[in-house]
């Protein structure tokens, strides 16, 4: 590891994970732990936990989890020499920086400089005389000089060589400008990637250019090119306009589908307009959103594609406890058709007609049906029932039901009857599911992580046990006996094994937050073990979970389902108990 041991210890003293988490949730104590909302997933209730004494977090909704460290790195998603660098500015610590980790973060900050740069060329351009078509292209859109700037929109010019000659000029070297994902290459040559389009650039968060997206200043294909993923690039991570959006003082964040709507909302004084990178939303995405707003009200364009974009949107933003409403347009396909047709203040008119998501979708199953005919009739009820048995307050299954009721001229009573069979339906479904996974043994004792696979449950159950209580009584390290890495079945076990072995025997502390060399999901995979493995440290279940790591680890002897099945029905009954 690159960083001197002695030093990572220090940082994690003098980082307490409260106080380090507390910067970001709000906690409160149960306990001897904290808890709060999760900062990774959006959720209503507290599933999010903190366990000073450990040293460590954990959320008990998405199983994510590990030290401090490991926290920067998720919610400012750092890389880890970055999340170390972060908390030691935080304690006013000085960092040795090794050789390597400070190659690698000098590449990124040369990468940010760079993309500022291209993006500096590109805006440029777009009013140098090269750049002249495309601004009145802008200006055709209704784009405001202030706007332009504001966003840094730019012109990369119809040129093979204009950027790639200009950065060079900057000292930037061919194999920054490939990095950064700014240009194409043939025969060895690179050549500007982004030509004759109007660009965007992307900003994350923080307000550093990670990528662009370029748009064709006619009807050519394609309309947009768009930045590749690089090492400051991440898609999925990121919506434009995010960086002035978190800003924003509106309770609500508006979600839309074009970059242009986004500019044009903002000039339009809608600073709290972000778009998903023309990619679909993403679960990342929504997380992000998560952590600045409770609200979003979707505002996709009116044709189909849009449309299906927001239905499947709609419970995406909902798991993540997100409020959400649906903007309607009509007579413009999206919102910068609309603004520039009928202005701001009819904007503010839909904003605030805004339907709930449920009013939304009801409306949504209606169209589908001819409500004249009594066939249709009966199938709109059905599938609107479906939808209102999903609803968690009965006033709400009450209202909606009696709105159905009424389009499709039905007592109450029928609605209702409809409603419940509904829900039978559902919680039917549902059960038949539980069963199948709680008949599927070894997937259902299959780790969470997709990354991490247990192979033999049994051996895979006690080695679980022998890391819950070392991490909970590291003195337990000294009864181990002749267990050696390779006798764990799992090769993450047997890492984190000698790592705190190699640990104790140096007489230095204990804990997950000092593991090292392991992914993101390693980490909230162990985190999660020691969580689940509570209780106090029992001698006898210790001594008998080392003996079955042993015996299992010298048998061949594969495991047969019925094994399995034995096993866990003895796990089930003894649940709560130590082990
Ligand atoms: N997009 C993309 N690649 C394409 C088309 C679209 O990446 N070939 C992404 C862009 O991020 C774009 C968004 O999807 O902003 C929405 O697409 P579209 O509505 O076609 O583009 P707008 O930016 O809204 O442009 P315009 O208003 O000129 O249609
Ligand atoms: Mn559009």
């Amino acid at each position: 590891m690159a960083f001197p041991q002695s030093f990572i210890d220090e940082l994690i003293a003098r980082n307490p994970i409260e106080d380090v988490v507390g910067q970001y949730v709000s906690l409160k104590r149960s306990g001897s732990n904290l808890f709060g909302l999760c900062p990774f997933h959006g959720e209503k209730t507290a599933s999010f936990s903190v366990a000073p004494d450990k040293g460590i977090y954990y959320c008990f909704g998405c199983h994510k989890g590990g030290g401090a460290v490991n926290f920067m790195m998720e919610v400012e998603g750092l890389s880890y020499p970055d999340a170390v660098r972060a908390l030691a500015k935080r304690a006013g610590m000085e960092v040795p920086e090794d050789e390597q980790y400070q190659s690698r973060y000098r590449h990124q900050e040369r990468l940010w400089a760079l993309m500022k740069e291209a993006g500096r060329f590109f805006h440029e351009q777009l009013f140098a005389p090269v750049g002249a078509e495309c601004l009145s292209y802008v200006q055709k859109r209704g784009l405001t000089k202030s706007t332009v700037t504001r966003f840094g929109i730019g012109f990369a010019p119809n040129s093979w060589n204009s950027l790639v000659d200009a950065m060079r000029k900057k000292g930037y070297t061919d194999q920054e400008l490939r990095d950064a994902d700014l240009v194409g290459e043939k025969n060895g040559r690179i050549y500007d990637r982004f030509r004759n389009r109007l660009m965007f650039p992307i900003f994350d968060v923080r307000g550093n250019v990670i990528g662009f997206g370029g748009r064709v200043l006619d009807d050519s294909k394609p309309k947009y090119l768009n930045s590749n993923e690089t090492l400051i690039f991440n898609k999925r991570k990121n919506l434009f306009g995010m960086n002035f959006a978190k800003k924003t003082k509106e309770p609500y964040i508006i979600l839309v589908e074009g970059n242009i709507d986004v500019v044009a909302l903002h000039q339009y004084g809608f600073d709290n307009a972000v778009a998903s990178l023309g990619t679909s939303l993403t679960e990342e995405q929504v997380t992000l959103l998560s952590r600045y707003t409770e609200q979003v009200v979707l505002t996709y364009d009116t044709d189909e594609a849009g449309q299906r974009a927001a239905q499947r949107a709609i419970p995406m933003l909902e798991k993540a406890g997100l409020k959400v409403k649906v903007l309607q347009m009509k007579d413009a396909k999206d919102p910068d058709e609309f603004l520039h047709k009928f202005g701001a203040d009819r904007f503010k008119l839909l904003l605030q007609d805004s339907s709930d998501r449920v009013e939304y979708q009801l409306n949504a199953i209606r169209q589908k049906y001819d409500l004249k005919v009594d066939a249709e009739k009966i199938s709109f009820v059905q599938e609107a029932a479906g939808l209102i048995c999903t609803l968690d307050s009965s006033v709400k299954r009450e209202v909606y039901g009696s709105r159905v009721a009424e389009a499709a001229g039905i007592s109450m009573d029928a609605m209702k009857l409809e409603v419940n069979k509904a829900f039978k339906r559902r919680t039917a479904m549902e059960k038949k599911k539980q069963e199948k996974i709680d008949l599927a043994p070894v997937r259902a004792l299959q780790p969470k992580e997709r990354s991490i696979r247990y192979d033999n449950i049994k051996s895979a159950i006690a080695e679980e046990g022998v890391i819950a209580q070392i991490l909970r009584e590291p003195a337990l390290l000294e009864q181990v006996g002749k267990i050696t890495e390779k006798d764990f079945s799992v090769s993450l076990f047997g890492k984190v094994f000698s790592q705190l072995r190699a640990r104790h025997m140096q007489g230095l502390d204990v804990s997950i937050a000092v593991l090292e060399e392991l992914t993101p999901e390693e980490v909230s995979h162990i985190t999660g073990v020691a969580q689940r493995h509570q209780g106090t440290v029992n001698q006898d279940a210790f001594t008998d979970c080392v003996n079955r790591i042993l015996s299992e680890g010298q048998s061949t002897r594969v495991s047969t389902d019925d094994d399995l099945r034995a096993l866990q029905e003895k796990l089930k009954a003894k649940k709560g108990t130590n082990l």
